[in-house]
């Protein structure tokens, strides 16, 4: 019988969840589970994860919102020792238009991962937070400590409400030790191009609207305005590696295991601590693509925050997580998942 201790991964075919999947199985020796009902993702993202890393995962397809099905995963399994939930709908703008959708899941799935840790003892819990949660800043860089402002859509809400509720859990259930990881902006594929993120709905984020218009499923793409407060009138924002996401996730899973954590509640960003600005990404995408995009200046977008980037400090001093991906690197392996997507059938 194995005495391997596991690793409980929800939305684990999803994009951030695949990449700390590879990392887990490249640099740990956890055994890995997976929970994602492939609702914004595919059973093909196992088959790409297997092909990387030579090792199959054991992924539950199920609705973590359905505990009769969620909680049985967790009676026969007592080798779980730490959960990392990704499972959650992340489209802002589809938040506001459905919020129904987003609360249903979010603030569910995160109820019942959460009471499935009190019932069967699982103590280490890492939760997928986001920028969003500071809402419109002034004082930047953004620091873990800055207050949070309104959120901007419901589902910048489910992270605000889904981190008070890892709070008091955490301190009305002393064993539970919790971490929100509140990432900027996630973008890249894995330096091989072999996985990445797919774009099951059409895509809003930049870095996949870029790779699609260079390759020519998106005809024209467009700035989201260039005459705000900043050094070239385009937003500001902070990108970084998919794959220094999940070895932050890594190092505070560790950070929990070995006990090194102070208080049962931490906050740490994830961002690289730079601030760059869209056509600072297009610039750093045509370079290292040698192609050139065609795009225009369009109007602004409704509720863009005109700049955010993270203060790394804490996050550095506390977990030692440096990221190591630069902006070239983010573009490069992004370009090279768009390229590789044209001979997979996804
Ligand atoms: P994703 O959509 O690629 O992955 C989420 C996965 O969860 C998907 O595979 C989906 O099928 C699964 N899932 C969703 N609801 C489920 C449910 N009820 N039951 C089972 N499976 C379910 O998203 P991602 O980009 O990998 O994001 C992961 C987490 O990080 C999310 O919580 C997201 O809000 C957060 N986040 C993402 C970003 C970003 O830019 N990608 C930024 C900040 C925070
Ligand atoms: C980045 C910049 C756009 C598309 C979102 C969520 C946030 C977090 C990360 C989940 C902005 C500009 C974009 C285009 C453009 N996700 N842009 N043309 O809005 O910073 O953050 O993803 O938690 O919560 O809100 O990311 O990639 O959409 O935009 O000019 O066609 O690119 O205006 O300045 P955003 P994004």
């Amino acid at each position: 019988m194995s005495t391997k201790k596991t690793i409980l991964i929800t939305g684990g075919a999803g994009y951030i969840g695949s990449h700390t999947i590879i990392e887990l199985l490249e640099t740990t020796d956890f055994n890995i589970v997976s929970i994602d009902n492939y609702s914004n993702s595919s059973s093909k993202t196992f088959d790409r994860i297997e092909k990387i890393t030579g090792k199959k995962i054991n992924n539950h397809n199920i609705d973590i919102c359905n505990k009769e099905l969620l909680e049985p995963i967790f009676q026969n399994d007592n080798s779980i020792i730490g959960i990392i939930h990704f499972a959650a709908f992340k489209a802002v703008g589809e938040s506001v238009l459905n919020p129904q959708k987003y609360y249903h899941n979010n603030i569910n799935s995160l109820l019942n991962v959460l009471d499935c840790c009190v019932k069967y003892n699982v103590a280490n819990f890492i939760f997928s937070s986001s920028c969003s949660v500071y809402g419109n800043i002034n004082e930047l860089p953004v620091k873990e400590t800055t207050p949070i402002g309104k959120a901007e859509s419901p589902y910048a809400y489910t992270k605000q409400i889904g981190e008070e509720i890892l709070k008091d859990y955490s301190i009305g259930y002393q064993k539970l030790q919790t971490i929100a990881l509140r990432y900027f902006n996630p973008v890249g594929a894995h330096m091989s191009g072999l996985t990445g993120e797919l774009d099951i709905n059409k895509p809003s984020n930049l870095v996949p609207i870029i790779t699609n218009t260079a390759i020519g499923k998106i005809e024209k793409m467009h700035v989201h305005g260039s005459t705000y407060p900043t050094r070239d009138g385009t937003c500001i924002r902070d990108y970084v590696h998919v794959t220094d996401i999940a070895i932050a996730h890594i190092k505070a899973l560790k950070y929990l295991i070995d006990k090194n954590n102070t208080s049962n509640f931490s906050i740490f960003n994830l961002g690289t601590g730079n601030g760059i600005s869209v056509l600072e990404a297009i610039a750093a995408f045509e370079k290292v693509s040698e192609k050139k995009l065609n795009y225009s200046i369009g109007p602004n977008r409704t509720g863009d925050v005109i700049a955010i980037y993270s203060d790394n400090s804490f996050v550095e001093k506390t977990l030692n997580w440096i990221p190591k991906y630069n902006l070239e690197d983010m573009m490069s392996s992004a370009w090279k998942w768009e390229l590789e997507q044209q001979n997979i059938n996804k």
